[in-house]
This record gives C-alpha cells, sequence and structure tokens, in this order.
C-alpha cells in the first residue's frame, strides 16, 4: 500500500458574497426549513424505530427543534452488539487498502458533497459559527480521516528490526477481540468521527452512542461513512439513554474496548463499571478517554502583551469557551495588568467589539451555549465566583430567553484558589489572577498544583530563558504546551491532542499513537 502525501484540508473563509458563502447558506436556510429531521437508530445497515423519541434542539434559538431521534434501550444495544460481531469477521479480514479506501472516500464526500449540510448541522445542532464550523466539520473531520489512514499505514509497516538467520520474524496488527464501545461528544462533530473512525479502521467494530446534543451531525457523519461504502454492522448507531445504553455495552462478554470523550465524571464511573465487569471479558479492554480540563495561559513579564490578550479572547471565547482545552485560568504579571493601557484595558477594550447572536446570521463570534443545563451551570459558577471575592469586570449575565447566550464573562480574583480557578465551566468565562512580577516561579508552582486537570496551557515571553523554565516547571501540567499562542485549535497531524492527570489517558488524537491502543499485535516466527 502507499499513499501520496497527506495534507491538511484547505480552510475556507466564507467571504460575504462567495461562492462558499451562498452555498452555505442555502444548505443552512433548506435545513432550518425543513427541520425537524427524524433520525432513525442504525443497526446492521437497518433504520430502526424504536418508539422511543426524543429531540435535538437547536440552541440559537430553542423553540426550534433540529431532529427527532429514536432511542435504544438495553435490548437494541445488545441487538446492536451482536450485529456488530457478526460484521467483524468481514471486515477484519478485508486488506487495509479497501477500508483506507472507505475512509478516503467518507473524506472526500465531507470535502466536496456534504461540506455545507455537515457543517450546517453542526450550527444549527451544536451552536457554532460558521468559522469554528469550517475548523471542526469540514477541515478537521477531513483531516482525522485522511490522516487516520496515513498513520495505519506506518503503523503496520513497524515490524521487528532484527533480521535472523534462518527465520522470518514478523509483526501482525490484529484488530480486538470484541467491540469497541464509543461515546461522543457534543462539541466537536470531528471528536465524534473520529472516536468511530479510529477502532474501525484498524479492523475493529463500533458500538456508537453519540451525544443528545450532536444527533444530527453525527448521523450525517453515520450516512457518509455507509455512501463510501462501510459496510452494514461495522458501526453501529445508537443514541439513547447513556446509563442504560453503557450498562449494556460493558456488561457484555464481548466488551474489548472503550473510546470516550466526555466529562471526568462519567469517564471514571465507566471506568470503575468496567473493572466491576472484568471477570467476564474476554482480555482486557482498552480504555481510552479524553475528559475535562482547566486550562491556562501564563504571561511573562517580557510578553508582547497584543499577542497575549488577541490569543487570550480567542482562546477563552471561541465557540463560547465549550472545547476541552479552552483557556480558563489566566496568570498576569501585575505590572501588565494593570499599567495605563496594559493587558486589562485591552482585554476589555477588545471585549467591546465582540458580537454574539444566532450563528445562522453568519456575522456573530459568540453564539449560544448548548443546553439549557450548561447555560444554568455557567450562570451557577458566575455566582459561586462572586460569593468567593471574584470581581466580575467583564459580562456575568445570560439570557436563555430565545437562545442560551452567556455574555462573554472575565472575573478578576486575588485568590488564585477561588472557585472558579478550580472547577470546569464549560463556556465563556475566564478568571484572571493578577501575580507578583517577581513569583514567576511560584506562579509556575501554582498552575501545577491548583488543579486536578492537565490538558492544555501556554506561556506568552520574548525571554526565552523564562520559556524554558515554564516549559521545565510545568512539564506535568498539560498534555499540550503552546508557547506564544493560545491553547485551542490543535491540528491533526500537526499537533497531536491529549492531556493527562484527570484529563484523560493521554492517547494522542490525531496521531498514530491512538491507534496503537485498538491493535492486539501477534508476533509471528518463523523457522526454515
Ligand atoms: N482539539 C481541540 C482543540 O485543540 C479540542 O478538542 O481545541
Amino acid at each position: 500500500f502507499g499513499l501520496p502525501r497527506t495534507l491538511n484540508e484547505p480552510m475556507r473563509n466564507y467571504e460575504p458574497k462567495s461562492s462558499d458563502r451562498a452555498g452555505l447558506q442555502a444548505a443552512v436556510d433548506s435545513m432550518l426549513a425543513s427541520a425537524p429531521f427524524d433520525v432513525p437508530l442504525i443497526i446492521n445497515g437497518q433504520a430502526v424505530q424504536s418508539g422511543k423519541t426524543a429531540q435535538q434542539l437547536n440552541p440559537s434559538n430553542h423553540s426550534q427543534a433540529l431532529c427527532r431521534y429514536q432511542e435504544a434501550d438495553a435490548n437494541l444495544t445488545r441487538k446492536a452488539i451482536d450485529g456488530a460481531l457478526a460484521a467483524k469477521k468481514d471486515w477484519e479480514a478485508m486488506p487495509f487498502a479497501d477500508r483506507a479506501a472507505i475512509f478516503l472516500k467518507a473524506a472526500d464526500l465531507i470535502a466536496g458533497k456534504y461540506r455545507f449540510p455537515l457543517m450546517a448541522a453542526t450550527m444549527l445542532g451544536q451552536g457554532k459559527n460558521v468559522w469554528q464550523a469550517e475548523i471542526d466539520a469540514a477541515a478537521e473531520t477531513c483531516d482525522f480521516l485522511r490522516f487516520g489512514v496515513k498513520f495505519v499505514d506506518e503503523l503496520y509497516k513497524v515490524q521487528p528490526s532484527e533480521h535472523a538467520k534462518g527465520m522470518y520474524n514478523r509483526m501482525e496488527y490484529r484488530a480486538l477481540e470484541g467491540f469497541i464501545f464509543a461515546i461522543s461528544p457534543f462539541n466537536f462533530t470531528a471528536i465524534a468521527a473520529n472516536l468511530v473512525g479510529v477502532p474501525t479502521l484498524v479492523g475493529n467494530v463500533a458500538v456508537w452512542k453519540p451525544s443528545p446534543m450532536a444527533i444530527y451531525s453525527n448521523y450525517l457523519i453515520y450516512k457518509i461513512f455507509e455512501e463510501a461504502g462501510m459496510p452494514p454492522g461495522v458501526i453501529q448507531f445508537v443514541p439513547g439513554p447513556a446509563e442504560e445504553i453503557a450498562t449494556a455495552a460493558i456488561e457484555h462478554k464481548f466488551f474489548a474496548g472503550l473510546h470516550f470523550t466526555g466529562s471526568t465524571h462519567v469517564f471514571r464511573h465507566l471506568w470503575k463499571q468496567i473493572a466491576s465487569n472484568m471477570d467476564k471479558y474476554t482480555g482486557y479492554p482498552r480504555i481510552v478517554g479524553e475528559t475535562g480540563g482547566k486550562n491556562f495561559h501564563l504571561v511573562h513579564p517580557s510578553a508582547d502583551v497584543d499577542t497575549a490578550v488577541h490569543q487570550a479572547v480567542r482562546g477563552a471565547f471561541e465557540y463560547q469557551g465549550q472545547k476541552c482545552s479552552a483557556l480558563s485560568r489566566l496568570y498576569v504579571p501585575q505590572s501588565l495588568w494593570s499599567k495605563p493601557g496594559g493587558f486589562k484595558e485591552k482585554l476589555l477594550a477588545s471585549l467591546q467589539s465582540i458580537s454574539q447572536g444566532p450563528v445562522e446570521d453568519f456575522k456573530h463570534f459568540m453564539g449560544p451555549v448548548i443546553a439549557k443545563h450548561s447555560f444554568d451551570k455557567i450562570i451557577s459558577l458566575i455566582e459561586a465566583a462572586k460569593k468567593d471575592g471574584g470581581k466580575i469586570i467583564a459580562g456575568g449575565t445570560g439570557d436563555d430567553s430565545k437562545g442560551f447566550y452567556v455574555k462573554p464573562t472575565v472575573i478578576e480574583t486575588t485568590d488564585p484558589r477561588s472557585v472558579t480557578m478550580i472547577n470546569e465551566i464549560f463556556g465563556p468565562v475566564v478568571t484572571i489572577y493578577a501575580y507578583p512580577d517577581n513569583e514567576f516561579e511560584e506562579t509556575c508552582h501554582l498552575i501545577d498544583t491548583t488543579t486536578e486537570y492537565a490538558l492544555t496551557g501556554s506561556i506568552f515571553a520574548q525571554d526565552r530563558s523564562a520559556v524554558v523554565k515554564a516549559t521545565n516547571l510545568l512539564r506535568n501540567s498539560s498534555g499540550m504546551f503552546y508557547i506564544n499562542g493560545k491553547c485551542t485549535g490543535a491540528v491533526v497531524g500537526q499537533q497531536p491532542f491529549g492531556g493527562a492527570r484527570a484529563s484523560g489517558t493521554n492517547d494522542k488524537a490525531g496521531s498514530m499513537q491512538v491507534f496503537l491502543r485498538f491493535v492486539s499485535a501477534r508476533t509471528i516466527s518463523e523457522s526454515f
């Protein structure tokens, strides 16, 4: 198998009056006019009506349902597992080049024919503005599929390095025995595609429980895989009640692995559930998860302030702070923070120009947060911060009368361990602690010990010795460390993504590493 060089999908900018803008606008308009769509479960390639329905709302306008979908239960989940196991025989025996062709075709369908519908579903269902939808649904989804093929092609070439006389030693990368259970989050259509894409590309079958808040875009991903030639049963699409579906999957004797992105709390719960079913399994299940974050920017007195402010605004407020990588705690030296024309003034000035509104207007930097429960949680954490001595210097309020809008919020605190410096918020809220200029090393220590998470973080400094110091002192504080750039926006193939501690198993999505978790190698040694 040989591959041409893999490139990242070029991003488009959707300028007003461009043909891309017109095409996407038409997709959004027609989706709005035809919603709600009916979305079935898919088991063995067949649409299944369970009779139990739920809705996915448009968070920009919650009186409108984007889709009505069927919910699975324990019995249907077991049926999906049986079907997946039956489909596995042919799928794992299929030559890699043929599996790869399906993935490369799916990527081309997303880059071309389905780019606008997939983006429109991500905009209207998940509240992403056009540029965030382009980054996610179009570019990153294609990248995961295409680079995945390249990574697996490389992985399969990893073979014993020593030649032995009179022998032929080799490694075969088998799929795991059983099925993979994938649970995907609402915030990235690309992550959902990758959570089922990674295990299946190496010959596994996947039972997929998508987020109730991303059903429509995720259903389109399923249909694109199907159009690209994915055989029935290899991916089973089973939305529905998380606890019931997860229990049916995890209690199954052929449960072989979990591929998860979501909250730390749920991941820990699932891990314990897996442990308590251990004696049933054929092998040791692979557990791969991306979970929470409490991501930081550390600004050094030598930093370029304009860059640090601009990157903070983007890191904290793009997609309303709903990236697991989003900036949430910001450490700025006192001298830069409060001086006239300094960090604080520039930050507050740049917030003035942020517009917020429905994503279908095509003009706002910020849209809504995903749902009522997120809105309530974010507002209650802002209230808790006030009680904990935090000063709201921007935003601090929300309006959920039409959509779930929370204003971009900046909280200033003098207590670096106050409530919003510690807890994950998953919304457009950043808390800033101005540290004494002569306490740079102490601040690194503070960052390292303040939270249980270790996903992403950044240092802003012109002084190379400060960069070196922070890079060393913050060695275990994040799985992604950025120098003079924001802590969000990892690109497949460029910045393999993952965090440690309570942020995940750090198996690096967007790299070869994660594929290793879903294969079981066999060494074959043949004597002549
Ligand atoms: N990969 C995304 C980012 O880096 C988050 O999941 O922002």
